[in-house]
Protein backbone atom coordinates (compact mmCIF):
# COMPACT_ATOMS: atom_id res chain seq x y z
CA UNK A 1 0.00 0.00 0.00
CA UNK A 2 1.45 3.49 -1.59
CA UNK A 3 0.45 6.79 1.33
CA UNK A 4 2.01 9.60 1.80
CA UNK A 5 2.11 13.33 1.24
CA UNK A 6 0.12 13.75 -2.24
CA UNK A 7 -0.21 17.68 -1.91
CA UNK A 8 1.53 20.37 0.93
CA UNK A 9 1.52 24.32 1.03
CA UNK A 10 2.33 26.79 3.82
CA UNK A 11 1.68 30.21 4.89
CA UNK A 12 3.22 32.63 7.06
CA UNK A 13 1.48 36.21 8.20
CA UNK A 14 2.55 39.39 6.58
CA UNK A 15 4.93 40.61 9.08
CA UNK A 16 8.57 40.30 10.38
CA UNK A 17 10.92 41.92 12.49
CA UNK A 18 15.04 41.44 11.73
CA UNK A 19 17.00 39.26 14.08
CA UNK A 20 19.74 41.83 13.63
CA UNK A 21 17.15 44.89 14.80
CA UNK A 22 15.64 42.44 17.57
CA UNK A 23 19.31 41.56 18.34
CA UNK A 24 20.36 45.86 19.27
CA UNK A 25 16.76 46.40 20.74
CA UNK A 26 18.10 44.30 23.64
CA UNK A 27 21.83 45.36 23.60
CA UNK A 28 23.11 41.71 22.30
CA UNK A 29 25.40 40.95 19.65
CA UNK A 30 23.56 40.18 16.38
CA UNK A 31 25.80 37.52 15.46
CA UNK A 32 24.16 35.70 18.66
CA UNK A 33 21.05 35.57 16.58
CA UNK A 34 22.39 35.14 12.92
CA UNK A 35 24.81 32.89 13.57
CA UNK A 36 25.00 31.56 16.92
CA UNK A 37 21.19 30.63 16.56
CA UNK A 38 21.12 30.96 12.77
CA UNK A 39 18.03 33.41 12.02
CA UNK A 40 17.60 36.17 9.62
CA UNK A 41 13.99 36.99 10.11
CA UNK A 42 11.00 36.07 12.74
CA UNK A 43 7.58 36.01 11.51
CA UNK A 44 5.07 38.29 13.43
CA UNK A 45 1.37 37.55 13.38
CA UNK A 46 -1.22 40.01 14.06
CA UNK A 47 -4.44 39.53 16.06
CA UNK A 48 -5.93 39.05 13.09
CA UNK A 49 -3.96 35.41 12.19
CA UNK A 50 -4.09 32.58 14.97
CA UNK A 51 -4.01 29.24 13.85
CA UNK A 52 -7.44 28.89 12.74
CA UNK A 53 -7.32 31.34 9.91
CA UNK A 54 -3.21 30.57 9.62
CA UNK A 55 -4.84 26.94 8.72
CA UNK A 56 -7.32 28.09 6.07
CA UNK A 57 -4.72 30.42 4.82
CA UNK A 58 -2.37 27.46 4.12
CA UNK A 59 -4.68 24.85 2.98
CA UNK A 60 -6.75 26.72 0.93
CA UNK A 61 -5.26 27.43 -2.33
CA UNK A 62 -4.13 23.24 -3.15
CA UNK A 63 -7.39 21.92 -2.28
CA UNK A 64 -9.89 21.15 -5.26
CA UNK A 65 -13.56 20.48 -5.12
CA UNK A 66 -12.95 16.75 -5.44
CA UNK A 67 -10.29 16.98 -2.57
CA UNK A 68 -13.04 18.33 -0.20
CA UNK A 69 -15.56 15.57 -1.34
CA UNK A 70 -12.94 12.63 -0.22
CA UNK A 71 -11.35 14.33 3.00
CA UNK A 72 -12.65 11.92 5.65
CA UNK A 73 -10.52 13.29 8.59
CA UNK A 74 -9.16 16.56 9.70
CA UNK A 75 -6.55 16.68 12.23
CA UNK A 76 -5.22 20.28 13.30
CA UNK A 77 -1.64 19.42 15.21
CA UNK A 78 -0.94 22.56 17.67
CA UNK A 79 -0.19 23.79 20.60
CA UNK A 80 -1.38 27.09 20.24
CA UNK A 81 -4.83 25.81 20.65
CA UNK A 82 -7.84 28.43 21.44
CA UNK A 83 -9.90 26.32 23.11
CA UNK A 84 -9.69 23.77 25.68
CA UNK A 85 -12.84 21.46 24.54
CA UNK A 86 -13.23 22.36 20.45
CA UNK A 87 -11.57 21.24 17.83
CA UNK A 88 -10.14 23.96 15.84
CA UNK A 89 -10.31 21.93 13.29
CA UNK A 90 -14.00 21.95 13.29
CA UNK A 91 -13.87 25.56 12.34
CA UNK A 92 -11.46 25.16 9.84
CA UNK A 93 -13.56 22.06 8.19
CA UNK A 94 -16.31 24.70 8.07
CA UNK A 95 -14.69 27.39 6.31
CA UNK A 96 -13.10 25.32 3.50
CA UNK A 97 -16.45 23.27 3.11
CA UNK A 98 -14.98 19.74 3.44
CA UNK A 99 -18.01 17.26 2.92
CA UNK A 100 -19.97 17.18 6.30
CA UNK A 101 -19.23 13.47 7.07
CA UNK A 102 -15.81 13.55 8.10
CA UNK A 103 -14.17 13.53 11.59
CA UNK A 104 -12.21 16.36 13.43
CA UNK A 105 -9.88 16.55 16.35
CA UNK A 106 -6.86 18.33 17.42
CA UNK A 107 -3.36 17.02 18.28
CA UNK A 108 -1.09 18.05 21.07
CA UNK A 109 2.27 17.18 21.85
CA UNK A 110 4.49 20.19 21.66
CA UNK A 111 6.45 19.92 18.47
CA UNK A 112 5.83 16.83 17.33
CA UNK A 113 1.97 16.30 16.92
CA UNK A 114 1.55 17.14 13.22
CA UNK A 115 3.54 13.80 13.03
CA UNK A 116 1.31 11.77 15.01
CA UNK A 117 -1.32 13.24 12.79
CA UNK A 118 0.53 11.81 9.59
CA UNK A 119 0.99 8.19 10.97
CA UNK A 120 -2.36 8.67 12.20
CA UNK A 121 -3.63 9.82 8.50
CA UNK A 122 -1.29 6.62 7.56
CA UNK A 123 -2.96 4.38 9.50
CA UNK A 124 -6.63 5.14 9.15
CA UNK A 125 -6.21 5.86 5.31
CA UNK A 126 -5.14 1.90 4.69
CA UNK A 127 -8.45 0.25 4.52
CA UNK A 128 -10.32 3.74 2.95
CA UNK A 129 -8.59 3.21 -0.61
CA UNK A 130 -10.45 6.15 -1.96
CA UNK A 131 -10.34 8.75 1.10
CA UNK A 132 -7.96 11.87 2.04
CA UNK A 133 -6.51 13.35 4.96
CA UNK A 134 -6.18 16.85 5.69
CA UNK A 135 -3.65 17.48 8.26
CA UNK A 136 -2.69 20.87 9.73
CA UNK A 137 0.02 21.73 11.77
CA UNK A 138 -0.58 25.33 13.02
CA UNK A 139 1.06 27.70 15.67
CA UNK A 140 2.62 31.02 17.39
CA UNK A 141 5.64 30.72 18.81
CA UNK A 142 5.74 33.41 22.00
CA UNK A 143 7.98 33.30 24.69
CA UNK A 144 7.69 36.80 25.70
CA UNK A 145 8.98 40.19 25.15
CA UNK A 146 12.46 40.17 26.46
CA UNK A 147 12.61 36.50 27.58
CA UNK A 148 15.42 33.97 26.84
CA UNK A 149 13.25 32.67 23.73
CA UNK A 150 12.37 35.77 21.97
CA UNK A 151 14.43 35.22 18.68
CA UNK A 152 12.91 31.63 18.49
CA UNK A 153 9.61 32.90 18.26
CA UNK A 154 7.69 32.57 15.05
CA UNK A 155 4.50 32.04 13.56
CA UNK A 156 2.50 29.91 10.57
CA UNK A 157 0.59 27.17 9.19
CA UNK A 158 1.83 23.88 6.83
CA UNK A 159 -1.07 22.06 5.42
CA UNK A 160 -0.49 18.30 4.10
CA UNK A 161 -3.45 16.58 2.37
CA UNK A 162 -2.49 12.66 3.19
CA UNK A 163 -3.77 10.11 -0.08
CA UNK A 164 -3.37 6.79 -1.32
CA UNK A 165 -0.65 7.02 -4.59
CA UNK A 166 0.61 10.37 -3.24
CA UNK A 167 2.29 13.01 -5.76
CA UNK A 168 4.81 14.01 -3.40
CA UNK A 169 5.96 11.83 -0.92
CA UNK A 170 5.65 7.81 0.06
CA UNK A 171 6.10 7.74 3.95
CA UNK A 172 8.02 4.35 4.58
CA UNK A 173 6.79 1.95 7.03
CA UNK A 174 10.11 2.55 9.00
CA UNK A 175 9.02 4.58 12.11
CA UNK A 176 11.15 4.91 15.59
CA UNK A 177 9.41 6.99 18.01
CA UNK A 178 10.54 7.34 21.36
CA UNK A 179 9.47 8.88 24.72
CA UNK A 180 11.25 10.42 27.77
CA UNK A 181 9.68 12.38 30.58
CA UNK A 182 11.62 15.93 30.87
CA UNK A 183 10.52 19.03 31.85
CA UNK A 184 12.26 21.19 29.01
CA UNK A 185 10.05 22.88 27.44
CA UNK A 186 5.87 22.99 28.68
CA UNK A 187 2.78 25.46 28.94
CA UNK A 188 0.97 24.64 32.48
CA UNK A 189 -2.32 25.80 31.31
CA UNK A 190 -2.44 28.77 33.60
CA UNK A 191 0.10 30.63 31.44
CA UNK A 192 0.35 32.67 28.96
CA UNK A 193 3.98 31.80 27.70
CA UNK A 194 6.29 28.48 28.35
CA UNK A 195 8.66 27.15 30.75
CA UNK A 196 12.02 26.84 29.37
CA UNK A 197 14.86 25.26 30.54
CA UNK A 198 16.81 26.22 27.23
CA UNK A 199 20.10 24.88 27.69
CA UNK A 200 18.31 21.38 28.55
CA UNK A 201 16.03 21.53 26.10
CA UNK A 202 18.92 21.60 23.16
CA UNK A 203 20.31 18.20 25.39
CA UNK A 204 17.01 16.72 25.63
CA UNK A 205 16.52 17.54 21.30
CA UNK A 206 19.96 15.88 20.44
CA UNK A 207 19.46 12.80 23.51
CA UNK A 208 16.21 12.23 21.78
CA UNK A 209 17.59 12.53 18.28
CA UNK A 210 21.13 10.14 18.85
CA UNK A 211 18.78 7.76 20.77
CA UNK A 212 16.22 7.35 17.89
CA UNK A 213 18.97 7.24 15.56
CA UNK A 214 20.83 4.16 17.02
CA UNK A 215 17.22 2.57 16.89
CA UNK A 216 16.23 3.24 13.64
CA UNK A 217 19.55 2.34 12.05
CA UNK A 218 19.21 -1.19 14.01
CA UNK A 219 16.14 -1.43 13.15
CA UNK A 220 16.41 -0.63 9.13
CA UNK A 221 19.66 -1.23 8.71
CA UNK A 222 19.86 2.37 6.66
CA UNK A 223 23.12 4.42 6.73
CA UNK A 224 23.75 7.88 5.85
CA UNK A 225 24.47 6.94 2.79
CA UNK A 226 20.68 5.68 2.25
CA UNK A 227 19.42 9.06 2.29
CA UNK A 228 20.24 11.88 0.09
CA UNK A 229 18.87 14.18 3.06
CA UNK A 230 17.38 14.88 6.40
CA UNK A 231 14.65 17.08 7.82
CA UNK A 232 14.62 18.32 11.31
CA UNK A 233 12.37 19.70 13.32
CA UNK A 234 13.76 23.30 13.45
CA UNK A 235 13.50 25.72 16.29
CA UNK A 236 16.44 27.39 15.00
CA UNK A 237 18.64 26.53 12.20
CA UNK A 238 21.58 25.86 14.19
CA UNK A 239 19.11 23.03 16.74
CA UNK A 240 19.06 20.63 13.79
CA UNK A 241 22.55 21.71 12.65
CA UNK A 242 24.03 20.86 16.08
CA UNK A 243 22.35 17.62 16.16
CA UNK A 244 23.10 16.38 12.51
CA UNK A 245 26.97 16.80 13.09
CA UNK A 246 26.66 14.59 16.66
CA UNK A 247 26.42 11.27 13.53
CA UNK A 248 28.30 12.93 10.95
CA UNK A 249 31.67 11.93 12.92
CA UNK A 250 35.24 11.07 12.15
CA UNK A 251 34.54 8.07 10.43
CA UNK A 252 31.64 9.51 8.15
CA UNK A 253 33.56 10.17 4.36
CA UNK A 254 34.06 14.01 4.04
CA UNK A 255 32.07 13.41 0.58
CA UNK A 256 29.26 12.38 2.89
CA UNK A 257 29.15 15.24 5.37
CA UNK A 258 29.28 17.92 2.51
CA UNK A 259 26.76 16.09 0.67
CA UNK A 260 24.42 16.12 3.77
CA UNK A 261 25.16 19.17 4.92
CA UNK A 262 24.74 21.08 1.77
CA UNK A 263 21.52 19.60 1.36
CA UNK A 264 20.64 20.79 5.41
CA UNK A 265 21.57 24.44 4.26
CA UNK A 266 18.44 24.10 1.62
CA UNK A 267 16.10 22.08 4.03
CA UNK A 268 16.05 25.53 6.79
CA UNK A 269 16.42 28.20 4.12
CA UNK A 270 12.67 28.99 4.33
CA UNK A 271 12.89 28.23 8.32
CA UNK A 272 15.53 30.83 8.85
CA UNK A 273 13.76 34.05 7.82
CA UNK A 274 10.48 32.38 9.66
CA UNK A 275 11.56 31.29 13.02
CA UNK A 276 9.65 28.54 15.00
CA UNK A 277 6.13 27.79 13.97
CA UNK A 278 6.27 24.72 16.39
CA UNK A 279 4.33 21.88 14.58
CA UNK A 280 4.85 23.15 11.19
CA UNK A 281 8.62 23.76 11.49
CA UNK A 282 9.58 20.10 10.23
CA UNK A 283 7.07 20.55 7.58
CA UNK A 284 8.08 23.96 6.11
CA UNK A 285 11.73 22.50 6.52
CA UNK A 286 10.33 19.62 4.22
CA UNK A 287 8.75 22.20 1.74
CA UNK A 288 12.07 24.02 1.75
CA UNK A 289 14.01 21.39 1.21
CA UNK A 290 12.00 20.12 -1.88
CA UNK A 291 11.80 23.40 -3.16
CA UNK A 292 15.87 24.03 -3.18
CA UNK A 293 17.51 20.87 -3.50
CA UNK A 294 18.00 18.87 -6.51
CA UNK A 295 17.13 15.49 -6.12
CA UNK A 296 16.85 12.42 -8.41
CA UNK A 297 14.21 10.13 -8.91
CA UNK A 298 13.15 8.10 -5.86
CA UNK A 299 15.94 9.45 -3.53
CA UNK A 300 15.32 8.85 0.65
CA UNK A 301 14.48 11.94 3.04
CA UNK A 302 14.90 11.16 6.53
CA UNK A 303 12.84 12.99 9.05
CA UNK A 304 13.15 13.78 12.91
CA UNK A 305 10.34 15.50 14.49
CA UNK A 306 10.60 16.39 18.32
CA UNK A 307 8.18 18.13 20.82
CA UNK A 308 9.25 18.84 23.92
CA UNK A 309 8.38 16.93 27.23
CA UNK A 310 9.35 14.70 25.23
CA UNK A 311 8.75 13.13 21.75
CA UNK A 312 10.41 11.99 19.05
CA UNK A 313 10.13 10.27 15.98
CA UNK A 314 12.39 9.21 12.86
CA UNK A 315 10.67 7.87 10.02
CA UNK A 316 11.70 8.48 6.15
CA UNK A 317 9.71 8.82 2.99
CA UNK A 318 10.85 8.50 -0.97
CA UNK A 319 10.24 10.98 -3.31
CA UNK A 320 7.61 10.09 -6.13
CA UNK A 321 8.97 10.94 -9.58
CA UNK A 322 7.75 14.33 -10.37
CA UNK A 323 6.92 15.56 -7.43
CA UNK A 324 8.14 18.92 -8.56
CA UNK A 325 5.13 19.85 -10.66
CA UNK A 326 3.10 19.67 -7.08
CA UNK A 327 5.30 22.56 -5.42
CA UNK A 328 4.84 26.33 -5.77
CA UNK A 329 8.61 27.67 -5.03
CA UNK A 330 7.51 30.64 -6.99
CA UNK A 331 4.26 31.69 -5.08
CA UNK A 332 6.36 30.65 -1.74
CA UNK A 333 9.16 32.80 -1.85
CA UNK A 334 6.91 35.95 -3.21
CA UNK A 335 4.93 35.42 0.09
CA UNK A 336 8.20 35.32 2.22
CA UNK A 337 9.51 38.13 0.54
CA UNK A 338 6.33 40.38 0.16
CA UNK A 339 5.83 40.22 4.23
CA UNK A 340 6.01 44.03 5.37
CA UNK A 341 8.94 44.70 7.73
CA UNK A 342 8.25 45.80 11.28
CA UNK A 343 10.70 47.73 13.87
CA UNK A 344 11.39 46.38 16.81
CA UNK A 345 8.73 49.12 18.59
CA UNK A 346 5.64 47.79 16.19
CA UNK A 347 6.33 44.25 16.87
CA UNK A 348 5.90 45.24 20.93
CA UNK A 349 2.94 47.03 19.87
CA UNK A 350 1.62 44.06 17.74
CA UNK A 351 2.85 41.48 20.48
CA UNK A 352 1.09 43.03 23.25
CA UNK A 353 -2.42 43.45 21.10
CA UNK A 354 -2.75 39.91 20.53
CA UNK A 355 -2.37 39.10 24.73
CA UNK A 356 -5.09 41.80 24.76
CA UNK A 357 -6.85 40.89 21.65
CA UNK A 358 -7.22 44.27 20.28
CA UNK A 359 -8.45 43.77 16.86
CA UNK A 360 -7.50 47.32 14.34
CA UNK A 361 -7.99 45.58 10.78
CA UNK A 362 -7.60 48.85 8.65
CA UNK A 363 -3.66 48.96 9.62
CA UNK A 364 -3.13 44.95 9.50
CA UNK A 365 -5.22 44.47 6.26
CA UNK A 366 -3.24 45.93 4.30
CA UNK A 367 -3.21 44.40 0.52
CA UNK A 368 -1.70 41.37 0.66
CA UNK A 369 -3.00 38.41 -1.74
CA UNK A 370 -2.16 35.24 0.95
CA UNK A 371 -4.08 36.31 3.26
CA UNK A 372 -7.52 35.14 2.63
CA UNK A 373 -8.90 34.52 6.00
CA UNK A 374 -9.07 36.67 8.54
CA UNK A 375 -10.17 36.47 12.56
CA UNK A 376 -12.28 39.47 12.21
CA UNK A 377 -13.56 40.04 15.82
CA UNK A 378 -14.60 37.44 19.30
CA UNK A 379 -18.34 38.17 20.63
CA UNK A 380 -18.98 36.36 23.64
CA UNK A 381 -16.76 34.00 23.16
CA UNK A 382 -17.36 33.17 19.46
CA UNK A 383 -15.39 33.65 16.43
CA UNK A 384 -16.45 35.76 13.71
P1 LIG B 1 20.63 31.73 25.11
O1 LIG B 1 21.01 31.39 26.51
O2 LIG B 1 20.13 33.09 24.84
O3 LIG B 1 21.82 31.55 24.12
O4 LIG B 1 19.56 30.64 24.66
P2 LIG B 1 23.11 30.62 24.20
O5 LIG B 1 24.03 31.14 25.23
O6 LIG B 1 22.70 29.18 24.26
O7 LIG B 1 23.72 30.99 22.78
C1 LIG B 1 23.15 30.54 21.61
C2 LIG B 1 24.27 30.28 20.63
O8 LIG B 1 24.80 31.52 20.17
C3 LIG B 1 25.45 29.53 21.26
O9 LIG B 1 25.90 28.62 20.29
C4 LIG B 1 26.48 30.63 21.49
O10 LIG B 1 27.81 30.17 21.51
C5 LIG B 1 26.23 31.50 20.28
P3 LIG B 1 26.17 27.09 20.71
O11 LIG B 1 27.14 27.11 21.80
O12 LIG B 1 24.82 26.55 21.19
O13 LIG B 1 26.65 26.44 19.46
N1 LIG B 1 26.69 32.90 20.40
C6 LIG B 1 27.27 33.58 19.40
N2 LIG B 1 27.61 33.20 18.15
C7 LIG B 1 28.20 34.14 17.34
N3 LIG B 1 28.49 35.40 17.76
C8 LIG B 1 28.18 35.81 19.01
C9 LIG B 1 27.55 34.87 19.89
N4 LIG B 1 27.11 34.93 21.18
C10 LIG B 1 26.59 33.71 21.47
N5 LIG B 1 28.47 37.05 19.39
C11 LIG B 1 18.05 29.36 23.37
C12 LIG B 1 19.28 30.23 23.35
C13 LIG B 1 17.81 28.81 21.99
C14 LIG B 1 18.25 28.20 24.35
C15 LIG B 1 16.85 30.23 23.84
O14 LIG B 1 16.54 31.17 22.84
C16 LIG B 1 15.61 29.41 24.15
O15 LIG B 1 15.39 29.00 25.28
N6 LIG B 1 14.72 29.15 23.11
C17 LIG B 1 13.53 28.34 23.30
C18 LIG B 1 13.84 26.86 23.50
C19 LIG B 1 14.32 26.19 22.22
O16 LIG B 1 14.11 26.66 21.12
N7 LIG B 1 14.94 24.99 22.38
C20 LIG B 1 15.33 24.20 21.25
C21 LIG B 1 15.27 22.70 21.50
S1 LIG B 1 13.69 22.22 22.18
C22 LIG B 1 12.63 22.19 20.80
O17 LIG B 1 13.06 22.23 19.69
C23 LIG B 1 11.17 22.15 21.10
C24 LIG B 1 10.45 23.48 20.89
O18 LIG B 1 10.28 23.71 19.50
C25 LIG B 1 9.11 23.47 21.61
C26 LIG B 1 8.12 22.35 21.34
O19 LIG B 1 8.46 21.19 21.13
O20 LIG B 1 6.93 22.66 21.40
C27 LIG B 1 11.22 24.65 21.45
Amino acid sequence: MIIGIDKLDFYIPNFYVSMTDLAKARQIEPEKFTIGIGQTKMAVNPVSQDIISMGVNAAQNMLTEEDKKDIEMVVVATESGVDHSKAASIEIHSMLNIQPFARCIEMKEACYSATAAIQLAKDFLSNRPDKKVLVIASDIARYGLNSGGEPTQGAGAVAMLISHNPRILTLNDDSVAHTTNVYDFWRPTSEKYPVVDGALSKDAYIDSFNTLWNEYTKRTKYGLNDFESFCFHVPFTKMGQKAFKTILSENVEDSTKNRLMDAYQDSVNYNRDVGNIYTGSLYLSLISLLENHEFQDDQKICLFSYGSGAVGEIFSGSLVPGYEKMLDKERHLDMLKSRKELTVEEYEHFFNRFDNGEFDLEQELTQDPYTKVYLDSIEGHIRN
